[in-house]
């Protein structure tokens, strides 16, 4: 076990639900908190900016609640992420609110800047950057992250491709704070082989997508059940930045998975406006009217080991996903 400040000890699993872009909301990141896990959701999920604001009082305020009427089994701390872009508009906002709810942990992805570390420490929180290979991981602990997500092959959404024994082993040499490892991880086995590797904490996002609480449409959450490691597609075409897709929704969306071009990084948009240059791949997913609870960044690499049991949406499927989660296979 590595050198883990306050809010990271004594978690009753060593799981972080990471966020996932449109799909993750106050509910579903409390039900994470609720079952043991550390919930999160990226801040750009509030539209406009204003509604940050309401979602982090509904989240604090609810996770009090539920710690004042369990105060032997309490919640698990929550996390907001950042997208630290520099086409993202709403940094300064989004920030300024973390420090006004005291959110406990800053997930930092797609860059680095010490003014939101040094924000983010103000007041105690601790900030968990992620990173794809070794020297990104130098850079965000330079900056003054405190903690490493290694994504490694195989994680849903933007994801790098370095074999996660190789990515571990590299950081463990140099790196003794928090480190959790994504990449299709979905059962207790792999969150154990995790921590046999070297890794503190699982980072899972794709399992979570199937549950009641996701905001995802449910031909997109039956799709994540279904899916298998073939069906998983890694392009860039969509945001810039190479990710991992879920191959139905490509051709769905009428192109052919096997023959994508290639995007122009310059084009990349995370801003409060990003919404328009979304549209695009939002269409990807099909039957859906409301484009915003789509999801089609969807995909999983872990769709096997992802299965929920029962139905995916099931009331309470969150429960039965970190129950899943943590089976042994
Ligand atoms: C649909 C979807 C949306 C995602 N959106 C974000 C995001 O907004 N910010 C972010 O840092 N990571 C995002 N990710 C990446 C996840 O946080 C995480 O790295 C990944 O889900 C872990 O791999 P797994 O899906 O195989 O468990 C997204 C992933 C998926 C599948």
């Amino acid at each position: 076990m590595s050198n883990l400040p306050q809010t990271l000890r004594q978690l009753k699993f060593p799981v972080i639900a990471s966020p996932l872009f449109i799909i993750s909301n106050p509910k579903l990141v409390i039900e994470q908190c609720k079952a043991g896990v550390i919930g999160s959701m990226p801040a750009l999920n509030a539209r406009p900016a204003s509604q940050l604001d309401e979602w982090l009082a509904e989240i604090t305020e609810t996770l009090a609640a539920y710690d004042r009427a369990h105060p032997d089994n309490p919640a698990a701390p929550f996390a907001i992420n950042q997208i630290v872009h520099k086409s993202n508009d709403r940094l300064d906002h989004d920030m300024e609110m973390c420090v006004k709810y005291k959110v406990p942990m800053i997930i930092t992805s797609l860059g680095a800047r010490e003014e939101i570390n040094q924000a983010a420490h103000s007041y105690g929180a601790v900030v968990m950057h992620d990173i794809i290979n070794d020297k990104f991981a130098h850079k965000a602990i330079e900056k003054g992250a405190d903690g490493l997500i290694a994504v490694a092959t195989g994680a849903g959404g933007h994801a790098g491709v370095k074999s996660p024994f190789a990515l571990i082993q590299e950081i463990r040499e140099w790196f003794d704070g928090p480190v959790a490892l994504s990449g299709s991880i979905a059962n207790g086995g792999a969150i154990l082989a995790a921590q046999a590797m070297g890794a503190d904490f699982a980072y899972i996002g794709s399992a979570f997508i199937a549950t009641e609480e996701a905001r995802a449409l449910d031909a997109y959450k039956q799709c994540v059940v279904d899916s298998t490691s073939d069906d998983i597609v890694y392009s860039n075409l969509f945001t810039g930045v190479h990710g991992n897709y879920l191959a139905p929704s490509i051709r769905n969306a009428g192109l052919d998975p096997e023959n994508l071009p290639q995007s122009d990084p310059s084009k990349m948009n995370f801003g409060g406006d990003a919404k328009k240059s979304l549209e695009r791949h939002l269409g990807l997913w099909p039957g859906h009217q409301r484009r915003e609870e789509s999801g089609a960044h969807g995909r999983t690499g872990g769709a096997p080991q992802a299965r929920v049991p029962g139905s995916p949406h099931a009331p309470g499927a969150v429960t039965k996903t970190v129950i899943a989660a943590l089976r042994w296979r």
